[in-house]
């Protein structure tokens, strides 16, 4: 047998095949865990309600799901999100998208990043909606079509000063008149994306208001308009001038703002990360802690040991920053995260 192949059959046994395999020393059951997450499905479910019950009738929801659901499972949120009824999907790529289309018809699925050309196919399989951020590939797309004898749905992103995807807006009127005449195409909806919607609304509201210049310059009817992501709803006090937004992070219990259209929807954490204390000990005045000895005892102190680390996905730059709860109690990170141990008091 070639190696290569003997090597793949120790490598994929079954979970019981593990315990009984010479190489696999481990029969440590997976309840032992060091480090853990945990998905408040519940949470989640009242975040859904309270976003959908505070959004304006005529504003769409588009659920941004992308990246595995920002980390707290795909399969799990979407089945939420689909129970909830949200009108729309949206993801990064194509295998992001099968997913979804796999777990149910008929929901509208967006896909927000450039598809690479020999993904274009998967439009049609997969009953997909691209982005047209370009002529080429809006020619792209309708030779799609013209192949497969659909259209091929499309929106129309719109670039208003993120410089990322999108057609820069001084030319989406042209790209706008081209798709529309381009056969076996079907423009369902246009879009822009903020870039600073967290921190600069003075530029922020530029953007939608260049977005807003090409709209009143094209007929929208029938058309799925959106800008909105959950910090820019924060820019947005009263009702949205468009008629869906694209909400990721406030689904998983990221809040907005006070004053954001959303800003009375108490939104709840939906992801929880979780360790254990390797050992306690006592260290005296004046000892440094960890790597690179960020940080010195200004008293005899009794430390913790965390059995997890950045490798675990504990953000080094929480070192000497960040808290963790302690039975309730927050207790501060002392020097820096290790790759699998975090010290603190
Ligand atoms: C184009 C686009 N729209 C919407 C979102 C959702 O943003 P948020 O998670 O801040 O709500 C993202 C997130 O990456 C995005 O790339």
């Amino acid at each position: 047998m070639p190696r290569h192949q003997a090597e793949v059959q120790i490598a994929a046994p079954s979970s019981t095949d593990l315990r009984h395999n010479p190489l696999f020393l481990t029969h440590i059951p997976n309840s032992l865990q060091r480090c853990w997450a945990e998905i408040n499905l519940a949470a989640f479910e009242r975040n859904l309600k309270r976003i959908q019950a505070a959004l304006p009738l005529d504003v769409r929801y588009v659920a941004v799901v992308k990246a595995d659901a920002y980390g707290h499972g795909m399969p799990q949120m979407v089945r939420r999100l689909m129970q909830s009824g949200v009108d729309y999907f949206a993801v990064a790529n194509v295998h992001e998208a099968a997913d979804i289309r796999h777990m149910g018809k008929g929901w509208p699925i967006l896909i927000l990043s450039p598809l690479l050309p020999e993904e274009d196919q998967f439009l049609v399989d997969y009953d997909l909606i691209g982005t047209v951020s370009t002529p080429e590939e809006a020619a792209r797309f309708s030779t799609l079509g013209a192949s497969r004898d659909v259209p091929i749905k499309v929106h129309l992103k719109i670039d208003t000063g993120m410089g990322r995807l999108g057609i820069w807006h001084e030319k989406a009127l042209a790209l706008l008149r081209t798709i529309r005449e381009l056969p076996n195409l079907k423009l369902e909806g246009i879009y822009t994306h903020f870039s600073s919607a967290d921190s600069e609304r003075q530029f922020t509201r530029i953007q939608r208001q260049r977005f807003l210049t090409i709209l009143d310059q094209t007929d929208t009817t029938g058309l799925l308009i959106h800008a909105d992501n959950s910090a820019s709803l924060n820019t947005l006090s009263g009702d949205s001038p468009f008629n869906a937004v694209r909400i990721g992070l406030l689904q998983f219990g990221v809040r907005p703002y006070p004053d954001s259209l959303l800003g009375n929807v108490e939104v709840e954490p939906v992801f929880s990360f979780h360790t254990r204390v390797g050992i306690v000990k006592d260290l005296p005045v004046g000892t440094d802690i960890s790597y690179g000895r960020t940080c010195s005892l200004k008293r005899d102190t009794r430390i913790a040991v965390l059995t997890a680390g950045y490798a675990d996905g504990i953000p080094l730059k929480l070192s000497n920053t960040g808290t963790v709860l302690l039975d309730g109690q927050h207790c501060p990170i002392l020097g820096r995260v290790t790759m699998d141990q975090t010290i603190i008091v």
